[in-house]
């Protein structure tokens, strides 16, 4: 399993101040590099940031015969041309997510293939039930070996083709279903698809490989084209959470940082929201914003939803920058179960937060996991504000817990512990070095 003994140490209270660029987005980098094993000849991906869970799936699909590997420091070369193996690996698969997306390129080679059940970031059960559904529905046959942990599949003689329409929509599942009938030879219709502008990115990787998807509204309309091959080389953007991650980090540490390489449309409501709190923000260039304290921050409520929401991946930074609010604010998950694994963490350094449940009417229609009346469930907390934060000895349980468990020592007083350095890096790029740049005080060990 992960080494997770890592951790930071971390002197807090240095206001942090400067410039940061922005790294290629990881929930881009993944999927284009699992997508490029559909293409003939070789991929090249720019922009790709050098963070765990990239370094984990170069492994993992060079596990399978291909050849993939970063030709210089943030450019990677994918050549599938040599992959030989359509069994995915256990242990390679339970250190990253995005293994079971393995399906869509391994199917395509050899028709049948055998994929483990997911590992990756523990926020809620994650059951990939839809996933399952829909890949049925568009003629795929699966079946799940409880004993092994690997789902075996295999395409029906009459190839991909078909509708299907997710109940809920799901990120990485309207990616996987358009990956798998990208590359067929029928027509697919996908209804009630995410709408996270990392999907549109996809699409167009995708489609200046040579495919033909047609996004519209919530529909995605996609004319297999048996084949797909790279004209030129393909630049991914830059991550919005790691630039929310470091306009909460200006803010908290009540410092001044203009974050660089962003793009201010993908990360708007976290921007509009952090207006309404009090947060000073100015467009400094078409691709930098300048976020700085301004004025003690007004407690602020938010809800989380898919894009064009307030995304569920910003909300543990919102909740450091709500110990730091006046007032009483409350920050209610709506599209994952179970993440706030930092709660007990922001307790430790002195923060007041309680678990409360918010009456939302019907919940199988308000939430956007599968709902189950039989079990309990916390998706709302109350933050109490402003607390002088002081040191404490941390844990990171998943990767966005980390980095708002990081920001919250950083603006302590003090010196802090933050074990499970290794699930940060999972996504964030040179992050230490980063930190240090805008005079943090931070180590690893
Ligand atoms: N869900 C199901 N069944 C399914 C699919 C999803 O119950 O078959 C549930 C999930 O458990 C969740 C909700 O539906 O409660 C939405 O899940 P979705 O599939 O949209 O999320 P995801 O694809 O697993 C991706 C990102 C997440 C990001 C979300 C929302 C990747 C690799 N992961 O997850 O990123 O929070 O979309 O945008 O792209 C992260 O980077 O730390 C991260 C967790």
């Amino acid at each position: 399993m992960e080494d997770t003994e890592d951790a930071f140490i971390i002197h807090g209270g240095n206001k942090l101040e400067g410039k940061v660029s922005i790294s290629g987005a990881k929930n881009v980098a993944l999927k284009t590099m699992i997508a490029a094993l559909l293409f003939d000849g070789k991929v090249v991906l720019n922009n790709i940031p050098v963070i765990n869970d990239v370094k984990e799936l170069l492994r993992l699909i060079n596990s399978l015969g291909a050849r993939a590997k970063f030709i210089d420091r943030n450019i990677v070369e994918i050549d599938s041309s040599t992959v030989d193996k359509n069994k995915v690996d256990l242990l390679h698969a339970s250190k990253t997510r995005v293994s079971f997306m393995l399906f869509a390129p391994l199917l395509q080679k050899f028709k049948e293939c055998f994929v483990p059940n997911p590992g990756g970031c523990r926020i809620g059960s994650r059951p990939i039930d839809r996933i399952i559904d829909g890949m049925r529905e568009l003629g795929v046959k699966v079946q799940y070996d409880s004993e092994s942990g690997y789902y075996q599949s295999n395409i029906s003689h009459e190839g991909i083709q078909g509708e299907y329409t997710f109940e809920k929509p799901s990120h990485t599942g309207t990616e996987l279903l358009l990956m798998l009938s990208v590359v067929g030879r029928n027509n697919v219709v996908l209804h009630n698809v995410a709408l996270e502008p990392e999907v549109d990115e996809l699409i167009d990787f995708l489609n200046e490989g040579g495919a033909s998807i047609n996004k519209v509204d919530t529909t995605i309309i996609v004319q297999g084209v048996g084949k797909l091959s790279q004209k030129k080389e393909f630049t991914i953007s830059s991550d919005r959470n790691e630039a929310v991650t470091f306009a909460a980090l200006a803010i908290a540490t009540k410092g001044n940082i203009e974050v660089k390489n962003v793009n201010p449309i993908a990360i708007k409501t976290f921007v509009d929201t952090l207006k309404k709190a009090g947060g000073g923000i100015e467009v400094a260039s078409d691709k930098a914003m300048r976020f700085y304290y301004d004025n003690e921050l007004i407690a602020t409520s938010i809800e989380t939803s898919p894009h064009p929401g307030f995304m569920t991946d910003w909300q543990p930074n919102w909740a450091v920058l709500m110990t730091q609010a006046r007032g009483e604010s409350v920050i209610h998950e709506r599209v994952f179960e179970n993440r706030f694994a930092y709660v007990s963490e922001l307790r430790k350094l002195g923060a007041k937060i309680d678990f409360i449940s918010p009456d939302v009417g019907d919940p199988d229609s308000h939430y956007y996991f599968n709902y189950d009346v039989s079990q309990s469930y916390k998706q709302a907390i109350k933050i109490h504000g402003p607390t002088n934060l002081h040191n404490g000895v941390l844990t990171i349980a998943d990767l966005r817990a980390g980095a708002s468990v990081v920001i919250a020592a950083l603006v302590a007083r003090g010196e802090s512990v933050v074990n499970g350095a290794p699930i940060l890096e999972r996504g964030y790029e040179n992050f230490t070095g980063k930190i240090t740049m805008l005079g943090g005080n931070i180590t690893k060990i």
